[in-house]
């Protein structure tokens, strides 16, 4: 899993990925599944534009597969609202099954207005989150790194922006999103109704993102920026504290990593005032999910960026963009698939020791951003807007 996620640390976009390919080799890296003739890849399509982005991915795949002499064996299954539909629950067993049993997992997105006013445990947001704990995958890893073609695409002005590089390393399985007690309850003497999440964690839990941060920042920078509110909240305090201490108590991280702390709503201040000041960013689930979705506007589009969900070496990652399902341009071939495609990359990377396929990828993904197609969302003067068909089958020619 280290060695997994030192390797991790070192992509952030498709320059970084191919820039970096060798150094990866360098640390030793260990995967879960060694080379192999077929690889059994569980697709997940979910909701929305996730079956479109799954449709223009597995054709990269297969091709660099081919080309490479491996096959992928794919298999779908459901996850979020068509699983709710399907089978009553948004992350049903035979998806556990599935998943787990495969050698890694292609997520795309889930979610839509169709479920948005089902009970919590009947809403596609809930099967996402069985999955992160049934699969234990307590590590996510969110890279926004400035893509110098589409530098043009961000809302920031180009010199904030220009050279940002910045991991999310966010804890996934703990926190608020699954504390307990939780519950809302209304009093039966005034009516008054009571609403309430519980944000928890153990030193156990933060120790081990935190060894996760301080290994991925070593193949960085060598930066790690822990983020908390440990100036109101108890759950912060310990966190600041045992991010602290294991910070000292290895002689490696206190020797490489320079560690900071900062409040997460001075984070989110900084992030947009001049977000070059950070490299590996640590923090808890709910400050993590909020901190990554606006580092990632700093790219210009959420629909450039991969990431991983990381567990136990042993079982599979899930790989899948950082966008969600987009239910608004669902069905139209508009969704840009290269966050999906870029995914599929890092999967082959990390989860299936296929790197030469994960460059392979990359570099086809570059040079088609070299080029003059660009989807909706990152669509500038002077450009062809391609849709997210078309999108798939240019990376696949530019294999
Ligand atoms: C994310 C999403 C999820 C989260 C939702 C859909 C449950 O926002 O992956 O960031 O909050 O973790
Ligand atoms: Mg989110």
């Amino acid at each position: 899993m280290m060695a997994l996620l030192f390797a991790i640390c070192l992509f952030s976009n498709v320059e970084a990925f191919r820039m970096t390919t060798n150094r990866i080799g360098n640390v030793g890296l260990s995967m879960a599944v060694s080379k192999k003739d077929v690889y059994t890849v569980t697709l997940l399509p979910g909701d929305g534009i996730g079956p479109e982005i799954l449709q223009a991915t597995t054709p990269v795949l297969d091709e660099v597969a081919s080309k490479l002499g491996f096959k992928f064996n794919f298999r779908e299954a459901d996850i979020g609202g068509i699983a709710i539909d399907n089978h009553n629950d948004p992350f049903p067993d035979s998806t556990y099954e599935a998943c787990s049993t495969a050698d890694s997992v292609l997520l795309a997105s889930i979610g839509g207005y169709k479920w948005d006013s089902n009970p919590r445990e009947l809403r596609p947001e809930s099967g996402l989150l069985k999955m992160r704990k049934s699969m234990g995958l307590f590590a996510n890893l969110r890279p926004a790194k400035v893509i110098p073609q589409l530098m043009d695409a961000s809302t920031l002005k180009r010199e904030i922006i220009e050279g940002v590089d910045i991991m999310v390393v966010r804890e996934l399985t703990g926190g608020i999103y699954f504390g307990t007690p939780k519950g809302i309850e209304t009093d039966p003497a005034t009516g008054v109704r009571k609403g309430y999440s519980t944000g928890v964690y153990t030193d156990t839990e933060i120790e081990r993102i935190a060894k996760v941060a301080f290994d991925v920042a070593m193949k960085r920078n060598g930066k790690v920026c822990s983020i908390d509110k440990a100036n109101v909240l108890e759950v912060s305090q310990l966190w600041r504290d045992v991010v602290i201490a294991t910070h000292e108590a290895n002689a490696d991280y206190k020797k490489n990593i320079e560690l900071s702390h900062m409040y997460v709503d001075n984070c989110a201040m900084q992030l947009i005032r001049w977000p070059k000041q950070f490299d590996t960013i640590v923090t808890g689930n709910m400050f993590g999910d909020i901190i990554s979705d606006e580092a990632s506007m700093l790219v210009g589009s959420l629909g450039m960026l991969p990431s991983a969900s990381l567990g136990d070496p042993s079982g599979p990652g899930v790989f899948e963009p950082c966008h969600g399902s987009a239910p608004d341009i669902a069905g139209q071939d508009k969704a840009n698939p290269l966050a999906q495609i870029l995914s599929a990359a890092m999967m082959c990377r990390y989860d299936l020791d296929r790197g030469d396929a994960a460059d392979m990828i990359e570099a086809a993904v570059e040079k088609v951003l070299d080029g003059n197609q660009r989807t909706g969302d990152i669509m500038e003067d002077g450009y062809t807007l391609v849709g997210c068909k078309e999108m798939g089958e240019a990376v696949v020619n530019a294999l």
